[in-house]
């Protein structure tokens, strides 16, 4: 239906088809061949022809642009799958198909017509066309477009462009090109899960309507139209010569990722060469195309030469390919903290950098320490170091880059070389060596002491100036290189969000990223809105602020609060969410005069651990919230749970960070990690500060409160010695609630507030084991002070 639907699309966009000069008629019951004349239908001016080209060992079927000394394919039918053999045989039927006879008797049909095809021609366009008897089009080359478009072949909106392997093999590469819906134009790795991050090249006309045309124009315009016509942006100008018998033009999404546009100078053998009048992304950004290298390889270019190469400890996959990536000899996991020595240490790799995928950063620290603090993380291969950020990497490594202008300083972890010499003679050892094993010791003896010590000195021991994050994008190194889809944020003026907030009248929150005003949009019926004032920020760059937005803007979950879109004047930046009529859970839970029910409270439980596991698990890009506590949880309509102000930890100054999680009524929802001065902070802090909340759900009060007997001060505390003394109910009070169910949410809540953060469940195990989907293990019994509270 869907194809049906486009078929009829571009019998409206090619009346042009009709009117160019007379195809030569194919007409039924002739039939091409693989080892004899004729293997191919050329088109009258003899520039294109289409039929059997030679391809591996064998033959594909397409259609190309006539040249000396070689061909160029611009269309392949069947592009991957295998070659044809030799032997093989096109024949347009007495019955109007287009069949391929294979040499082991297989027919397979070419083109899928109905009413079936009376005649067939290969017009001068490149375009191959079946007509039915009354010359009416019914199918053509130009709606299936593979790798290239010629003039007058336009992309329309869900179409795609997939890059070949190479220039002499058809078959589907690494690279796709999409026209989104939104009328943007972007180009991304086939083999990415999740498009939109991985997005390297974009038109940016995000929002340019519906029915978005992709067109080349036959003076070499090539330009993308909006669906009333009018040209919404111009890749190239189109003032060169219109004859089509002296130049051809065609656009190609590149194997290597890059979308360029070719003009082909014509002579009476075909083409004669061709000049490139525009490309996509310049040569010497080559490396930018994500996914040009393999995994755990980097890209770099010199001069015209684009290679692929290995970290120091890592081989290609395969020498011949190098572009297939690296692979390391040793398990990382096995060798964790392998014996340190001349064959053991962390060698730099100047101006390198891969995707930052894992979500441990180290911020305010210096380069030993960041260097130490990979080498004693098991999965850390790679640590990144910039302008006091550390960012620890675990394997796969993904699109990896040197730049010499990169300041960036990448340190990989290199280990037991059989010869016991590093492959790289390049590379210097740092000195990481005996010092460290000494700290190894007393970091063993600090974790193992750790709880008794957190419960005595917990005042005393420093807060670390970590921050939350995502797994931070490339575009944190090289913010230039990042072209991420614009996603449906609207951007507002200040003036807008002071008329929507009548001058920020009303406060409905406030928080530590800044105020909340309520508002409403008079363009939007009066929508309702919450406007968060943020204050306090880092100096970030506009770039920097709208990557943040965007990560932010792409989470879309019903358990969490809807960002609509933001205001970056200057200094004044504002974001603005869906308005939540029904205020936060604190206020349900702690404020209003009669509880909510056991199962109600039990359904948003359910519902906020799902609104974290997205951010954990499920969205783009993996965010650790930080900051879980029933004031950033929001009730939606139907009183729906809905987690907010993800995300933003990572926006405000380290001191403010500090002071906001020390500060009073956070305090007690933050992990222990947070104190240690060495712990990485996980998504595992999250999962605390969820236990925390959910004891608060459970008794309907909060974690700490002063005017009740000593022994139930400490909410967490109590809840764990009537689970110890097999006393639960006298938690819930007089209320009756399902004492099975009571005690499998008390035993989730003990492993969530583990102080080991390993101990925790992933959010994803919390939901089973809330769900009832599996049986809960008993929780470990303290001595050793297991469940603090700091
Ligand atoms: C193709 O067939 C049609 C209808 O028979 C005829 O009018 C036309 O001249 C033919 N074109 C060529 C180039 O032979
Ligand atoms: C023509 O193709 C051959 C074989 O693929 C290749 O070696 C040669 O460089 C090509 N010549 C041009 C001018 O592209
Ligand atoms: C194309 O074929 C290759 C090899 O058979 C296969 O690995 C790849 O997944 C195919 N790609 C698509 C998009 O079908
Ligand atoms: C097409 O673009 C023109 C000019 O930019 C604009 O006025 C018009 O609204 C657009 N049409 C649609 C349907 O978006
Ligand atoms: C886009 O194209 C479809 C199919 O031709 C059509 O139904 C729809 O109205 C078009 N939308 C716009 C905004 O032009
Ligand atoms: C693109 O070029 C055409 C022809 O020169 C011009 O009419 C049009 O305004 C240009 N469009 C844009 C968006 O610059
Ligand atoms: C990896 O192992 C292979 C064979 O076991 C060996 O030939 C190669 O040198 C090793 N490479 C490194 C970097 O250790
Ligand atoms: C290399 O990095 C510098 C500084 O970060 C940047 O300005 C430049 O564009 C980068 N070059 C390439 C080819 O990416």
């Amino acid at each position: 239906m869907a194809s049906k639907l486009l078929i009829l699309l571009f019998l409206h966009l090619l009346p042009l088809t009709k009117s160019q000069s007379p195809a030569p008629n194919i007409t039924l019951g002739s039939t091409l061949y693989t080892n004899s004349t004729p293997n191919s239908w050329p088109s009258p001016s003899g520039h294109f022809a289409f039929g059997f080209y030679p391809s591996g060992n064998g033959f594909k079927l397409g259609i190309w642009l006539v040249g000396s000394p070689n061909n160029t394919v611009v269309w392949t039918s069947r592009r991957n799958e295998t070659v044809i053999s030799p032997g093989a045989a096109l024949a347009f039927s007495a019955d109007g198909r287009l069949l391929l006879h294979s040499t082991d008797g297989q027919v397979q049909p070419i083109a899928e017509t109905t009413p079936q095809a009376s005649v067939a021609s290969m017009h001068d366009s490149g375009n191959f066309l079946l007509y039915d008897s009354s010359w009416t089009i019914i199918w053509a080359s130009f709606n299936f477009p593979t790798d290239t478009l010629l003039v007058r072949q336009n992309l329309v909106v869900d179409q795609f462009l997939y890059s070949s392997i190479s220039e002499t093999d058809a078959s589907i590469g690494n690279f796709k090109l999409l026209l989104q819906r939104d009328g943007n134009l972007v180009a991304y790795p086939i083999r990415s899960y999740t498009d939109a991050k991985y997005v390297y090249w974009s038109s940016f006309t995000a929002n340019s309507g519906r029915n978005v045309t992709l067109n080349l124009n036959a003076d070499s315009r090539f330009y993308l139209l909006n669906s009333t016509g009018r040209s919404i942006k111009n890749f190239t100008e189109g003032r060169y010569l219109a004859d089509n018998t002296k130049v051809l033009y065609r656009a190609t999404f590149d194997a290597d990722g890059i979308l360029r546009l070719y003009q082909h100078q014509m002579g009476t053998e075909g083409s004669l060469g061709f000049t490139i009048l525009w490309t996509a992304i310049r040569e010497e950004n080559r490396c930018s195309v994500k996914g040009i290298c393999g995994e755990n390889s980097f890209c770099t270019i010199d001069g015209a030469k684009l290679s692929c190469l290995c970290p120091p400890g890592f081989d290609f996959v395969d020498p011949n390919q190098p572009n297939l990536g690296c692979k390391s000899n040793f398990t990382v996991m096995n060798d964790c903290f392998g014996k340190k020595g001349n064959a053991n240490y962390m060698s730099p790799l100047p101006n390198t950098a891969w995707e930052v995928s894992e979500y441990d950063v180290l911020t305010q620290v210096n380069e030993e320490t960041c260097s130490e603090n990979c080498w004693m993380d098991c999965n850390c291969v790679v640590a990144t170091f910039r302008d006091q950020i550390c960012y620890k990497q675990k394997l796969p490594l993904r699109f990896g880059r040197r730049n010499i202008s990169n300041p960036t300083k990448t340190l990989v972890k290199t280990r037991s070389f059989p010869s016991g010499l590093p492959p790289d003679t390049n590379v210097v050892p740092t000195k990481i060596t005996n010092k460290l094993s000494k700290k190894h010791v007393i970091v063993g003896i600090v974790i193992i002491t750790f709880s008794v010590l957190v419960s005595l000195f917990s005042g005393y021991l420093l807060f670390s100036h970590r921050i939350c994050s995502y797994n931070v994008r490339t575009g944190q190194l090289n913010s230039s290189d990042v072209l991420i889809e614009e996603i449906n944020l609207r951007s507002f003026t200040y003036d807008q969000l002071v008329q929507a907030t009548d001058n920020f009248k009303e406060e409905i929150g406030r928080g530590a990223s800044g105020k909340v005003y309520k508002g409403s949009l008079a363009r939007n019926g009066g929508q309702e809105i919450a406007v968060k004032r943020l204050e306090k920020m880092v100096d970030e760059t506009e770039v920097e602020f709208r990557n943040e937005m965007k990560i932010i803007g792409r989470t879309h979950h019903k358990n969490l609060v809807q960002l609509i879109g933001f205001c970056s004047e200057g200094s004044k930046r504002l974001l603005v969410y869906e308005f939540m009529k029904n205020g936060s859970l604190a206020t349900l839970l702690f404020k209003s005069k009669k509880r909510p029910v056991w199962n109600e409270r039990m359904r948003i439980l359910i519902e906020i651990a799902r609104g974290i596991n997205y951010l954990h698990e499920e969205c783009e890009t993996r965010i650790i919230h930080c900051d879980i506590k029933p004031q950033n949880i929001l009730m939606g309509e139907s009183w729906s749970a809905k987690i907010s102000d993800f995300g933003l930890s990572k926006l405000l100054k380290p001191d403010q960070t500090r002071t906001y999680t020390t500060a009073r009524g956070t305090r007690g929802y933050v992990a222990p990690e947070w104190y240690k001065s060495n712990a990485p902070i996980t998504v595992k802090a999250d999962v605390y500060s969820f236990g925390v909340v959910l004891f608060e759900i459970i008794c309907c009060r909060k974690n700490m409160e002063l005017a009740v007997p000593d022994e139930e001060i400490v909410l967490m505390d109590w809840i764990y010695e009537c689970y110890v003394g097999g006393e639960l109910g006298k938690v819930v009070g007089e209320e009756v609630v399902d004492m099975a169910e009571l005690e499998k949410t008390v035993k989730v809540g003990l492993w969530c507030v583990h102080t080991e953060a390993v101990q925790r469940p992933s959010m994803k195990s919390v939901i089973t084991m809330l769900e009832g989907n599996v049986v809960t293990p008993v929780p470990p019994l303290k001595p050793c002070s297991m469940y603090v509270n700091v």
